[in-house]
C-alpha cells in the first residue's frame, strides 16, 4: 500500500507539473488511445501498480487540463493546494458521512464548513444546509424544501402524499434561468415547462416590473450570476414584494453568490440574503476538487422535513445528522475540502481570489476589445462573451482557438448571437497565463479572418 500511494502521489505531482506546458484540450491520439483501457474484464486480478501505471500512462494524457491556469470553459474552478491535499487525505479516511456515528470528523467538518460559508456568503445566520454534488442537486434540495413549505402552508403533506391531488404550485423563473434549475424542477414533479417565465433585460437580469401577480403556493427562482453575462437578478426589488405575497424565494447562485465574499463585488449580491433558499457550488469559485455543491435554507425545519428519513434505525440521538439535510444517505465527507479551502484562504484570501479572477476576465475583455472584437456583455464579474464577427466567423474562431490548445473556452448563443464564453474561475490562472492566452486568441482570430 505504502509504495503504491507514494507512486500515485509522484504521478499526480508530475501530472500537475505538466499542466504548465501541455495543451489544454488533449491531442486526438491521446483520446484514441483510451481504447487501451477497454476490452473484456479479465478473469484474473491485475496488480495495483499495473492498474495505476495504465491509468496514468493512458488516461492522464486524455484529460482536459482544467486544473491548470488556461482553462476558461463553462464555469470551472481548479483545486487549491490545501483542498487537493485534504481530498487525498479524505480519500484515505474513506468516511461515510451519512450520520455522526459514521464519521464524527466528517460530520463536524461539514457543520463547521457550512457555518463559515453562511458567514462568507452573507446569508442569514439561522440557515442550515448541506454539501451535495453540485449546483443542480443544490437547486433540487433547496426547491424540495420550498415545495415542502409552500404546500404545508396550504395544508398538504407532499412528502407523505406526493403531488397527486396537491394544490398547484406556481413556479416563477427568469427567462435566462440556467437549464439545471429547470432540470431540478422536473425532478421534483414541478415541471420544466409549466413555469411562469419572466422576461429579462439586455444584461440577462429578470425584469422586476414584469413579475406576475403572486397568489397561492408560489416559488420564485432568482439567479445570482447569469452563466453567460454574470448578471444578477434585482433581488432587493423582488424579494420583499414576493415574500409579502407569501412566496418562497430560491436563489441559483452557482458561482455568482461568491461575489458576496469580496468587499469589492458584494454589492452585486446585495438583496439575495433576503431569500429563503440558496444553491451554490464549491467546485466553481471556491476551487475545491469535483464534486462539491452547497445548499442553504433559512428555515432548517423545512429542509429537514424534505430530506430526512425517519426510519427508526437512523435516529441516533441529539447530534446533527448530515444526511437529514441532503438527498443522499451514504455520502463522502465533502466538508473536508471545503473546510480546508476556506481555512487556507481566510476571508482575505477568498476575497482576493474573487477579485483576481475578475481582474483577469476584464483584462481578457479589454485586450479583445482593443483588437476590434465585440464584447457582448457588461463584464461585471468573471464571465466574458466575445463575438469575432458574424456568427459563422465566430464559430470558426472558437473551433480554431480550441484546436490551438493554448487555452480552452466554449461556445454559447446569447440573445441570438454566437459567442465565445470565457469564464475565469481558477485560482491557478496567473497574469502570464492571461497574456499568453490573449495573444493566442488574437493570433488565431487574425488567422481565421
Ligand atoms: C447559474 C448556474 N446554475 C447551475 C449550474 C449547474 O451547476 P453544476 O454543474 O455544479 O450542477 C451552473 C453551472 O455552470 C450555473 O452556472
Amino acid at each position: 500500500m505504502e509504495e503504491l500511494l507514494r507512486e500515485a502521489a509522484e504521478r499526480a505531482i508530475r501530472y500537475l507539473d505538466s499542466l504548465e506546458t501541455r495543451r489544454v484540450w488533449p491531442e486526438a491520439d491521446a483520446i484514441d488511445a483510451l481504447g487501451r483501457l477497454d476490452g473484456p474484464l479479465p478473469n484474473r486480478p491485475t496488480d495495483a501498480q499495473t492498474v495505476l501505471a495504465l491509468l496514468d500512462e493512458v488516461a492522464s494524457p486524455a484529460t482536459v487540463a482544467s486544473a491548470g491556469g488556461r482553462y476558461f470553459g463553462f464555469v470551472t474552478g481548479g483545486a487549491l493546494p490545501a483542498a487537493l491535499a485534504a481530498n487525498w487525505l479524505a480519500g484515505a479516511w474513506d468516511q461515510n458521512t451519512v450520520l455522526w456515528a459514521g464519521s464524527p470528523a466528517g460530520a463536524a467538518l461539514e457543520q463547521i464548513a457550512l457555518r463559515w460559508l453562511v458567514d462568507v456568503l452573507n446569508l442569514p445566520p439561522e440557515c442550515d444546509g448541506a454539501l451535495v454534488t453540485g449546483a443542480t442537486m443544490a437547486n433540487f434540495t433547496g426547491l424540495a424544501a420550498a415545495r415542502h413549505a409552500v404546500l404545508e402552508k396550504a395544508g398538504w403533506d407532499v412528502e407523505g402524499e406526493g403531488l397527486f391531488g396537491a394544490p398547484p404550485i406556481t413556479v416563477v423563473v427568469g427567462d435566462e434561468a440556467h437549464a439545471s434549475l429547470l432540470k431540478a424542477l422536473g425532478l421534483l414533479g414541478l415541471g420544466r415547462n409549466r413555469v411562469v417565465r419572466v422576461p429579462t433585460d439586455r444584461y440577462g437580469r429578470m425584469r422586476a416590473k414584469a413579475l406576475p401577480p403572486l397568489t397561492g403556493p408560489t416559488i420564485v427562482c432568482l439567479q445570482a450570476g447569469n452563466v453567460n453575462t454574470g448578471a444578477f437578478d434585482p433581488a432587493a426589488e423582488i424579494c420583499p414584494a414576493a415574500q409579502a405575497a407569501g412566496a418562497w424565494i430560491h436563489v441559483d447562485g452557482a458561482f455568482g453568490l461568491w461575489a458576496a465574499a469580496s468587499p469589492a463585488f458584494a454589492h452585486l449580491a446585495a438583496g439575495f440574503e433576503l431569500a429563503d433558499s440558496w444553491a451554490a457550488d464549491a467546485h466553481k469559485w471556491l476551487n475545491v476538487p469535483y464534486d462539491n455543491g452547497l445548499v442553504f435554507v433559512r428555515d432548517p425545519v423545512a429542509l429537514r422535513a424534505a430530506m430526512s428519513v425517519t426510519a427508526a434505525y437512523l435516529v441516533t440521538g441529539g447530534r446533527r445528522e448530515p444526511s437529514h439535510y441532503s438527498p443522499e444517505l451514504s455520502r463522502r465527507a465533502r466538508g473536508v475540502e471545503v473546510w480546508a479551502a476556506l481555512l487556507s484562504l481566510g476571508h482575505e484570501g477568498l476575497a482576493e481570489l474573487v477579485e483576481r479572477t475578475c481582474r483577469h476576465a476584464r483584462r481578457l475583455a479589454n485586450g479583445l476589445a482593443a483588437a476590434g472584437y465585440k464584447i457582448l456583455n457588461r463584464v461585471i464579474l468573471n464571465q466574458v462573451l466575445v463575438s469575432f464577427d458574424d456568427d459563422e466567423t465566430t464559430r470558426q474562431v472558437i473551433v480554431a482557438i480550441q484546436a490551438d490548445g493554448t487555452c480552452w473556452a466554449g461556445e454559447t448563443v446569447w440573445h441570438g448571437r454566437v459567442a465565445l464564453r470565457i469564464s475565469v474561475s481558477s485560482w491557478a490562472t496567473t497574469e502570464a497565463d492571461v497574456e499568453r492566452c490573449l495573444a493566442a486568441m488574437l493570433r488565431v482570430a487574425r488567422d481565421v479572418r
